[in-house]
C-alpha cells in the first residue's frame, strides 16, 4: 500500500524503516500504512503547505517507528499493560524521534517532531511534553486523529474492533480534550467517503 505514495527520493530510505517495523510487528506496519493514508486526506483537505505536507507524510507513516525499541514482553503482550510497562511503551515517541533523526535527511527534522508529540494532548494532557492547542504541531494534531480512529477500528490485544458510529461517538466526546476540534471535524467530512472507513457493528 505505502509504495504508491509520493515520498519522493526519501521514499527509497525510508521504505527500509517500514520494512524492519514490519518483521518486529506486523499489525503496526498495517495500521502505520493506513494512517499514512488517512493523513494524507485530512492535510490535504486542511490546506497545509508543501512542506507541512511532507512532514505530515513521513510523520504520519513513522508515528511509530520506536515501538522497534520496545521489548517484546510490552510490545507483543497480550492484554493490559501496567504502569511500568505504559511508561517503557511511552518512550517509542522519543525513540522514533531519534530513528528518524538519524536519517539526517532534508526535513526530518520536522517529521521527527510530529512522531515526538502524535500523543499529546489539544488540553495539555498527553505525552511526552504535555503540549497544548497550537503548540503541538498541526501535522502530530492530524496524526492523533487518524491514529486514534485506525487503532478503533481494529481489534487489538486489549479491545475488540469497534464500529464507525461508535468511533465517532468516542472521537466527538474527546473534541478539545484530546483532539482538536476543527480539525477534528475536518475529518468527521472526510472519513464518510474514505475506502478506510469503519464498517458498522452491531
Ligand atoms: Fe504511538
Amino acid at each position: 500500500m505505502i509504495a504508491n505514495t509520493s515520498f519522493g527520493p526519501i521514499y527509497k530510505y525510508t521504505k527500509a524503516l517500514m520494512v524492519a517495523l514490519g518483521y518486529r510487528d506486523k499489525m503496526t506496519r498495517m495500521h502505520s500504512e493506513r494512517v499514512l493514508l488517512l493523513s494524507e486526506e485530512l492535510g490535504a483537505a486542511c490546506g497545509l503547505s508543501r512542506q507541512e505536507l511532507f512532514a505530515l507524510k513521513i510523520g504520519a507513516a513513522f508515528h511509530d517507528i520506536g515501538k522497534i525499541g520496545i521489548a517484546d514482553r510490552v510490545l507483543l503482550k497480550p492484554g493490559q499493560l501496567d504502569d511500568d510497562e505504559w511508561d517503557s511503551m511511552r518512550q517509542h515517541c522519543d525513540i522514533g524521534q531519534q530513528i528518524l533523526l538519524s536519517t539526517g535527511l532534508a526535513g526530518a527534522e520536522e517529521a521527527a517532531l510530529v512522531i515526538r508529540h502524535h500523543h499529546e494532548h489539544f488540553d495539555g494532557g498527553g505525552y511526552p511534553d504535555r503540549l497544548a492547542g497550537d503548540g503541538i504541531p498541526i501535522a502530530a494534531r492530524i496524526v492523533a486523529i487518524t491514529d486514534s480512529y485506525d487503532a478503533m477500528a481494529v481489534t487489538r490485544a486489549y479491545h475488540a474492533a469497534r464500529g464507525h458510529a461508535e468511533i465517532i461517538a468516542i472521537m466527538r466526546a474527546e473534541s478539545g480534550v484530546k483532539h482538536d476540534p476543527q480539525l477534528l471535524q475536518q475529518f468527521f467530512a472526510i472519513i464518510e467517503d474514505s475506502p478506510l472507513k469503519a464498517a458498522e457493528r452491531s
